[in-house]
């Protein structure tokens, strides 16, 4: 099972994709974009394991490699997780790999990812945070139709220097109402 859209195939996790996702993970402009307390380095072994268990698939947990459609290049990773039965509310990741940034990637998987969030597995909401000084980020995900919800201010510490901690989300009827030129079988716009 694949998640097509005009131009990229979201697929399951194969060992061969783990170079190119590890060392972007690694990658110090990746690094300063996660929201995790804090920023350790992490062997080779560790990241490819992480993305291991990001990837299982099982339950309405959703874990899979961004790739290019037609020439199959690996640009990047995202995932659904955490909905319960009862909430039904996922939280979003992504990352595009730093060559492949800035090309509408970013933005076209995460409405494929809100597309098989709330028509395949379910879903009522979806949530994200995102730190305030990733600009790239957010305007990715407001293009998307996530919309923000609130700031705790100065909750992150990066690079020496405090940031907001951006909350963004969006509801199955926001994306009905909003995307229906997602729907299967339409191409994705940008
Ligand atoms: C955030 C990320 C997923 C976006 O994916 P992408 O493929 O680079 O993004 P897209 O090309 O689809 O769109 C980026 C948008 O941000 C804009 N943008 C790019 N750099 C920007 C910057 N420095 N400041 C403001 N906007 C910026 C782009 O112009 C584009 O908007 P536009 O088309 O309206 O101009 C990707 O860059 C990434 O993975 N970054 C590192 C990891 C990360 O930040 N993950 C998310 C953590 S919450």
């Amino acid at each position: 099972m694949s998640l097509t859209s005009e131009r990229l195939r979201l697929r399951e996790l194969r060992d061969d994709d783990l170079r190119d996702l590890v060392a972007w993970w690694q990658d110090p402009e990746v690094l300063v974009t996660q929201t995790s307390a804090v920023m350790h380095p992490r062997p080779a072994a560790e990241v490819a394991e992480l993305y291991r268990g990001w990837s299982r698939n099982q339950g309405t947990d959703a874990g899979l490699v961004v790739t290019d459609r037609e020439q199959g290049t690996v640009l990047g990773h995202t995932a659904l997780y955490g909905a319960d039965a009862h909430n039904r509310t996922a939280t979003f990741a992504i990352m595009i790999g730093p060559p492949h940034q800035g090309q509408g990637h970013g933005t076209e998987a995460t409405r494929l990812m809100l597309r098989y969030g709330f028509t395949e597995l379910g879903l009522h909401r979806v949530q994200l945070t995102v730190i305030g000084s990733n600009e790239r980020g957010i305007a990715t995900y407001l293009r998307a139709g996530f919309v923000e919800e609130g700031r705790a201010r100065e909750a992150v510490f990066r690079g020496g220097a405090w940031h907001d901690l951006v909350h963004m989300g969006v509801l199955s009827r926001e994306w009905s109402a909003a995307a229906s030129h997602l729907r299967p079988g339409r191409p994705a716009a940008r």
